[in-house]
């Protein structure tokens, strides 16, 4: 099966040629594109999702730069005034029935004197800032077809940079007034990885309230309900969104009253990369001195932060929970931080390798695909088809490939393009994957699948040195 599978991969991808898992990919982002932004799927996800679409831009960048760049431009426009990214932007003429929270449920977050002019309305929450990252490989991407599209891509830059420093000042200050380097997240939802083993001690303490009833739209565009995060989860999330909004979405109160504060390993990590990419922008587009000095540090405080979260007995890094001082014990991928980071000295990184290799991640014998499982099957919290507990998701893959590439770790960064490509091409564009059989799981027509895959197509290794896309 396997070696059918590298084949029809190989025959998929053929030099020269425009395949038909490229054009079938190009066709995801297409159908879901709205002009100016992207619906994260087609019917679990009708609206703008803030890191969905940095990923969504970064396979953009391979229709068309200007589109791509559109995208993230498109996003930004809804920063708020504090510089925070909303981690959705609602799509008014999506029907009322297709997502909640909606629309509604947020509004009043419009009231807040921080919230940009709506509609459309967004939420107050926030997610990973892989923008500065997605925005460097449009540039990158058009700088390779050179002329008015490279010239085009640099103003492009120039008209994000203020944006994207804006929002990472706003992660270095409003979400880390502690100064320790590291972000802090008042809802799994900014996590990305909701229903994550890494949040259910925390959300143990978490006390509902009086909840009206709600509906679970989202359970209707999965062939399993398993496959979602459960109802005890939702009110949980609910409530604390009701404890945001009572709090008008200020930071200060809600940091003062919240009970869920915790500092995200996973999401510091992509900042410390984010920031990196980052002092390349301003490099290439003459940002002041100042600027420089300012973003290495905020590299350098991110780092030690992180390294104070390294647990070398599981050899992993661990969220911190600021409500009851104590570290979070989960087993996913969330640990490899460090090696999203970047710029781990060899120590470091052969211990996360080890522990990628170990029967904890990679080395587990029931793997489908060699392909890092989003919890592993020895945490107590998984299940191999509920979302972030276990199935493997393409963005983390492609997170860990980029990473690995930074860390010049060649072979394995090939090893995870290739399985990723494997597990798309025989599955289909899934949000996310059962690790032990492959079948794709969620919505379909993800487009941040489809924008990963076209990143990996243009990104094969050549003989010699890689192709850099
Ligand atoms: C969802 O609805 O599943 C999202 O992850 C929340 O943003």
């Amino acid at each position: 099966m396997i070696l059918e599978n590298n084949r029809m991969l190989r025959a998929e991808t053929a030099p020269g040629t425009e395949s038909s898992f490229a054009a079938r990919a190009r066709q995801v982002l297409r159908q879901n594109d709205m002009g100016d932004w992207t619906r994260a799927a087609p019917n679990l996800y009708p609206h703008q999702w803030s890191w969905d679409s940095a990923f969504i831009a970064i396979g953009l960048a391979h229709l068309g730069p200007r589109r791509a760049a559109r995208e993230l431009l498109a996003l930004f426009e809804h920063q708020w005034r504090t510089g925070k990214v909303p981690h959705i932007v609602f799509n008014p003429e999506a029907p009322q029935d297709s997502y909640f929270p909606g629309p509604d449920h947020w509004a009043c977050a419009a009231a807040s004197p921080d919230a940009p002019p709506a509609p459309p309305y967004t939420s107050c929450l926030c997610q990973p800032p892989v923008h500065a990252i997605a925005a460097l490989r449009v540039w990158e991407v058009a700088e390779r077809s050179g002329g008015e599209e490279a010239q085009e891509a640099r103003a492009f830059l120039r008209q994000l940079y203020p944006k994207l420093l804006l929002w990472h000042r706003y992660l270095m200050t409003h979400r880390d007034p502690e100064e320790t380097g590291l972000v802090t997240i008042y809802h799994p939802w900014e996590s990305g990885t909701d229903n994550s083993p890494r949040w259910d001690a925390p959300l143990s303490n978490v006390e509902v309230g009086d909840l009206p009833p709600y509906p679970r739209y989202d359970l209707r565009h999965v062939a399993n309900v398993s496959e979602r995060p459960t109802g005890a989860d939702y009110d949980r999330y609910l409530w604390l969104v009701k404890l945001i909004k009572k709090a008008g979405c200020n930071e200060k109160d809600i940091y003062h009253s919240h009970p869920f504060l915790v500092k995200d390993v996973l999401l510091s990590a992509i900042l410390v990369a984010a920031n990196e990419t980052l002092l390349e922008i301003a490099a290439l587009i003459g940002a002041e001195r100042g600027d420089h000095t300012l973003i290495a540090s905020w590299i350098a405080r991110g780092h030690r932060g992180l390294n104070a979260m390294w647990d070398p007995e599981l050899g992993l890094s661990l969220d911190y929970d600021l409500r009851t001082r104590r570290s979070l014990r989960a087993r996913t991928v969330a640990g490899f931080a460090a090696l999203i980071a970047g710029r781990q000295g060899r120590r470091r990184l052969e211990a996360l390798m080890v522990t990628l290799d170990s029967p904890a991640f990679l080395g587990h014998p029931w793997l489908r695909w060699s392909l890092p499982p989003s919890t592993s099957p020895f945490d107590e919290g998984f299940h191999r088809r509920s979302y972030w507990r276990g199935p493997t998701w393409p963005v983390v893959n492609w997170l860990l490939w980029w990473s690995f590439l930074r860390a010049g770790e060649l072979r394995r960064a090939e090893s995870l393009r290739q399985g990723s490509l494997q597990q798309i091409a025989s599955s289909g564009f899934g949000e996310y994957f059962d690790p032990f059989v492959g079948e794709s799981l969620g919505a379909a027509d993800q487009s941040w699948t489809a924008a990963v895959t076209l990143d990996w197509l243009a990104n094969e290794p050549r003989q010699g040195g890689r192709k850099v896309a």
